[in-house]
């Protein structure tokens, strides 16, 4: 995310991708760099270095890559623009358990680095067992020293670790390797245009940063419902769950750019620095409190739209008798003079009845003693909803007279609609990300500490649930809007969740 009016062209550089020819690559990886190829994002001098661990010619994964963008591209492609992409793609074969293959590697580099592409970007788009062998093999052979002239970036995908512990253990072991500027931790939530103006509706406009803390919000709602079942993910979903899928990165990106405190600058250090803040400010809970501040649901079979979808239990790789969470709701407060005593209620699941995510504040209800002697019987509530989808937008509810000779209010919109306002190439939410790793800005990655932070927010949660084995799990239908208790958890406080289908 360029802070000059004009995006300047990264480095020379060569993009060295691991797990090239897994879902990811093909996916988001593959597509993305085409958008920034077309778009004229990428230097001159680029190449693009595949490692695969069996095998394979490099014109056989030109032609493997070809054909994901055939596949997943999010514009018409322009083939001069594709072939000058894919031709300057080689393939190297390595496996982090054989040091001879990554000396190879090594080799490899070394010959693109003569020919003047000498800054080298590494992409782990792996299984996350393979970020520690294969980051040790790229430090043992000198891979990822930065020696000042030209730059070793890593970058690395979710889920980082599995609980604080490996997390903190991760963390430790890379940065034996790597410095904190050199790794770029990838939470795909910070590439969508907009989470990123969360940043920029807060701090660019006067209006509502003095309402935004405990004297005028009740409350704020973090939705991400999704209508997809779990597919063919079943085994690696069913050994994660929803919380460990959903919350420490995605929901904590949202909850930190929503609570953290102004940065004094626009730049990776200040923004980072402030997030991690607000995110080691979640209280911790004790085992009880995490046990009546959550709700965890499964799904069983229903209908989502005009799918069928079976149990959660019966899905190809799913232990037939997982307790593993589909649905996460919980309720958290921030333990800083800001946000003290406003709850912050989080959800998320899958086979929901509809696709939205979004971020609502509710602030506090207007006196109503004015209104006691007309007929009104109660007003809206005043709600500010950040829209990331399927409507990117902005919408600000509150009261208004309907037209009349009498006293009558109702609630309305005030909306603002990306698609109205700009004109935005489709992408795949990858092109910055992967722009600003190459040009060198942490500002959209999670750094050590806040990823530690949002770990220990959650744990005593995952404890808690561990503890308590199949106690608890509260099964919902597919196509519902998640399990009953989710309901009782929020109305236990006098409020309501907002519908997650309809407007
Ligand atoms: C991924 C999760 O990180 O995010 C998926 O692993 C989830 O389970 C996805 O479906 C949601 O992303 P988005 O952008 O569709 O909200």
């Amino acid at each position: 995310m360029t802070s000059a009016a004009k995006p300047r062209i990264p480095d020379p550089c060569c993009f060295v991708i691991f797990g090239v020819t897994g879902d990811l690559a093909h996916r988001l990886v593959t597509p993305a760099l085409y958008n920034l190829a077309e778009a004229g994002l990428l230097p001159d001098k680029f190449c693009v270095v595949g490692v695969t661990r069996t095998e394979m010619q490099s014109k056989s994964l030109h032609e493997d890559l070809m054909k994901a963008l055939r596949q997943f591209a999010t514009r018409p492609i322009n083939e001069a623009i594709a072939s000058k992409l894919f031709d300057c793609v080689t393939s190297v074969n390595a496996d982090p358990s054989d040091h001879g293959s990554f000396d190879r590697l090594k080799a490899h580099l070394d010959a693109i680095a003569a020919r003047g592409i000498r800054n080298q970007l590494f992409y782990l788009a792996v299984p996350p067992t393979a970020f520690k062998p294969i980051s040790d093999e790229l430090g043992r052979t000198g891979l990822l020293h930065d020696d000042g002239e030209s730059w070793r970036r890593l970058v690395i995908e979710k889920p980082f670790g599995t609980d604080l512990k490996s997390a903190r253990e991760l963390n430790h072991d890379l940065l034996k390797i790597v410095t904190e500027h050199q790794i770029y931790r990838i939470d795909h939530y910070l590439g969508k245009e907009t989470v990123q103006n969360i940043l920029v509706f807060r701090f660019a406009n006067g209006m509502f940063e003095p309402i935004w803390n405990r004297n005028h919000i009740d409350h704020v709602q973090i939705t991400v419902s999704e209508t997809i079942d779990v597919g063919r993910r079943g085994s690696f979903y069913d050994a994660t769950g929803a919380m460990r899928d959903m919350l420490p990165n995605h929901l904590f990106q949202l909850l930190a750019l929503v609570t953290m405190e102004p940065p004094s600058r626009f730049d990776a250090h200040s923004v980072r620095t402030e997030k991690g803040e607000v995110l080691a400010a979640i209280q911790v809970q004790s085992p009880e409190e995490a046990l009546r501040n959550s709700v965890r649901g499964q799904y069983v079979a229903g209908r989502v739209g005009d799918r069928q979808i079976g149990d959660y239990r019966s899905a190809p790789d799913v232990d037939p008798a997982s307790i593993t969470e589909t649905y996460v709701a919980m309720k958290l407060t921030i333990d800083n003079w800001r946000w003290a005593g406003v709850p912050f209620y989080l959800r998320t699941g899958k086979a929901l009845a509809s696709k939205r995510t979004e971020v609502a504040i509710r602030f506090k209800q207007a006196p109503f003693s004015m209104f006691r002697a007309t007929a009104v019987e109660r007003l809206s509530q005043n709600y500010l909803i950040i829209g990331i989808e399927p409507t990117e937008g902005i919408t600000l509810q509150f009261n208004t007279k309907v037209p009349g000779p009498t006293v009558a209010i109702d609630g309305v919109d005030m909306r603002f609609k990306y698609k109205d306002h700009f004109k935005v190439a489709p992408s795949t939410g990858y092109e910055t990300l992967i722009y600003d790793c190459m040009i060198g800005d942490n500002i959209l990655f999670q750094r050590a500490d806040g990823i530690e932070a949002g770990w220990q927010a959650v744990q005593p949660f995952i404890d808690a649930w561990d503890k308590a084995g199949g106690n608890g799990l509260a099964l919902y239908r597919a196509g519902a809007d998640g399990p009953r208790e989710a309901h009782e958890l929020i109305e236990r406080d006098g409020r309501r969740w907002r519908k997650i289908d309809g407007e």
